[in-house]
């Protein structure tokens, strides 16, 4: 039964085996997460089943802030708003489009849903990867994008096959939309 943990820096990051099949977000599971969780610049939750080394999926998560421009900003007095930032977040090749990718992003809700009780704390943030895959995932769950025009444009043209120049793209979800 898969089980969804935060580690720590002792956790035994060379024995596992994990593969997105994006060569970034591999890297930075087996070369830079525990040096991030030494340094405090982010908290990472894996799901990993236990009766063997494969993780499925891991999340990292910080705190962050966005920058509205002033006719998407939530008011118009504050175009900073601040919100818990999904620093990285990817699923094996082999568990994705299981829904695994959907319960760590329920996780970072829950996650700033607590952390809103103490702090400021409106979105979650992503910079997406600007891949089909990635901002399909994000739409799907309600993520919208900071700059709607040139985000819509760039889903369009990933849809038909082309490479968007922009990379990445900022998007959000408004955690009132499940809080109010
Ligand atoms: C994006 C990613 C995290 C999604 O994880 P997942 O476990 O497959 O996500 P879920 O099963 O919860 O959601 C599946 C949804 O994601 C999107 N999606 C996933 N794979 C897709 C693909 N190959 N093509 C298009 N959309 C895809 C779809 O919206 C899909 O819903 P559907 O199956 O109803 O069409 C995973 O594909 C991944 O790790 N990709 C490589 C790394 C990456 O892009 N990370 C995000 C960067 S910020």
């Amino acid at each position: 039964m898969p089980k969804l943990q935060i580690i720590n820096v002792n956790f035994p990051i060379d024995e596992v085996s994990f593969d997105s099949g994006n060569p970034e977000l591999n890297d930075f599971f087996f070369k830079d997460a525990i040096d991030y969780l030494r340094e405090s610049y982010a908290q990472i939750y894996i799901i990993k089943e236990n009766h063997n080394s494969i993780i499925i999926g891991y999340i990292a998560i910080s705190c962050g802030v966005v920058k509205f421009s002033e006719e998407m900003a939530i008011k118009k007095k504050l175009r900073n708003i601040p919100g818990l930032l999904v620093g990285r977040l990817a699923v094996d090749n082999k568990f994705q489009r299981k829904g695994y990718g959907l319960d760590l992003i329920k996780k970072a809700v829950n996650v700033a849903k607590k952390i809103s009780i103490d702090v400021g704390c409106r979105l979650l943030i992503v910079d997406a990867k600007t891949t089909l895959k990635s901002i399909s995932f994000y739409r799907k769950y309600k993520f919208k994008f900071i700059e709607p025009i040139s985000g819509k444009r760039i889903f369009e043209e990933l849809k038909n096959g082309e490479k968007p120049k922009k990379t990445p793209v900022k998007m959000f979800f408004d955690l009132h939309q499940i809080m109010k």
